[in-house]
């Protein structure tokens, strides 16, 4: 069984990651994750560093707080985690508060409770930046108090970044180190393809259009020779090959969807896994 990330996550690996990692190495020196989400690639390996980035600075402020004082956190957030708290008045309540607030930090907080109390555990923003997922209806959320403990010690040598992919891949290859074995593993948002438009792809106020997964691409491709592996993420489907050209190899495997279409013909695409 995977190990649970505290984030209940969108899009998460969580449930392939057996398949996965036949692909991705255990073990390595760096894992560098570009799209790190939940971070459920990083928590189920065991790699000397983790190199983690995703554009979402308030999920990362989060991650930053649980990496230097998961206690703190715990304090902080049980008390969100209550009856009282479980309804959709107090939910668009503090939905509204976050979206006015500008401290990171606060923000970050209120995050996790927005995720386990929200719709799906869906982190969506619309154009202007605004979280807009809708209250949940869970029973009683649970309040992941043992995942948090579990992130802060094993991503206890992990740095943290809120960059835009291209920034980071650039950051990270010009890591020192040129011996160690270094891992890249890309998620970004699914490609949408026609008949998947239910599907949730978008996770970011700009959202991710198919240019971005043509630049990724490209990235890719020009810095790979600064890495052992590079391993991309995505949905299989008449666009992939076209818009992935720099893939080597790829490798196709069916898994249960976390997030799941309205009707059986917008059934997602298998996965796929490329190698650069
Ligand atoms: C498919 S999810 C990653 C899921 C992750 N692998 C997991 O197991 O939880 C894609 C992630 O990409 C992030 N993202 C979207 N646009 C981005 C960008 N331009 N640069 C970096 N990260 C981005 C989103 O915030 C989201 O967390």
């Amino acid at each position: 069984m995977a190990v649970r990330a505290f984030m209940k996550y969108p899009g998460s690996k969580q449930l392939m990651m057996s398949k996965l990692l036949r692909h991705i190495p255990r073990q390595g020196d760096i894992l560098i994750e570009c799209f790190a989400g939940s971070a459920s690639v990083a928590l189920n390996t065991s790699y000397k560093r983790y190199i983690l980035n995703d554009s979402n600075k308030d999920l990362i402020t989060l991650y930053k707080l649980v990496h230097n004082d998961p206690e703190a956190v715990i304090k902080e957030t049980k008390s969100l985690f209550r009856s009282e708290t479980n309804n959709p008045d107090y939910y668009y309540g503090l939905r509204d508060a976050f979206n006015l607030m500008t401290c990171l930090e606060d923000r970050a907080i209120v995050l996790l409770y927005l995720s386990r109390h929200g719709y799906n555990g869906l982190l969506r923003y619309n154009s202007q930046n605004q979280f807009n997922t809708p209250f949940g209806k869970y029973k009683k959320p649970y309040f992941p108090e043992h995942e948090i403990h579990y992130f802060a010690e094993k991503l206890e040598h992990a740095e943290f970044h809120s960059l835009d992919f291209s920034t980071f891949i650039n950051l990270a290859a010009s890591i020192e180190g040129k011996r160690d074995k270094i891992c890249v593993y890309a998620d970004p948002p699914y490609l949408k393809h026609d008949t998947q438009s239910s599907v949730f792809t978008e996770y970011t106020a700009q959202g991710f259009k198919h240019e971005r997964h043509v630049e990724l691409d490209r990235l890719l491709t020009a810095k790979k020779q600064h890495f052992d592996r590079v391993l991309l993420s995505n949905h299989d489907g008449h666009l992939l090959r076209e818009t992935y050209k720099g893939a080597q190899r790829i490798v196709r495997f069916k898994v249960p969807r976390t997030i799941s279409a309205k009707t059986k013909a917008r059934r997602p695409a298998p996965e796929v896994l490329i190698y650069y």
